[in-house]
């Protein structure tokens, strides 16, 4: 019985670690213009109108950074035009590509 626990607490342990070891620092995003990058920024203006009920419609990103987390954060500046006047966003999505979820973390602004 201890020794099973010790074998438990032994496995969570390595299994936490790789999980850090896979996790590094933000990275900003060389192209911007990649189609999953520009696929995330749509996401984010989508779900933030869906949670506000608010109508902005996707500009472009024009600044972004990743970090690898179990997946992917992106914090991404958005544009986004607002009725008639276009503003910036700072947007974070959470992609998870193996089971297909996407999570908007926060969305800011116009900033
Ligand atoms: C950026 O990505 C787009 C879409 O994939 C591609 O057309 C373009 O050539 C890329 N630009 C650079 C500088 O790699
Ligand atoms: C995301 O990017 C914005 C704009 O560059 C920056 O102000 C903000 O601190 C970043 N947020 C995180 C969580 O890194």
């Amino acid at each position: 019985m201890h020794n099973l626990f010790i074998t438990i607490l032994i496995a969570v342990f390595l299994c936490k670690s790789s999980v850090e070891s896979l996790s590094g620092g933000w990275k900003s995003i060389p192209n911007l213009s990649d189609p999953t990058v520009v696929d995330i920024g749509r996401f984010a203006v989508d779900e933030h109108n869906k949670e506000f009920y608010a109508a902005l419609t996707f500009g472009q990103v024009v600044k972004g950074e990743s970090q690898v987390v179990e997946g992917v954060n992106y914090n991404l500046t958005i544009t986004a035009v607002d009725g008639s006047a276009e503003n910036s966003y700072v947007a974070l999505v959470w992609d998870k590509p193996w089971d297909q979820s996407r999570q908007l973390v926060f969305f800011t602004g116009p900033i």
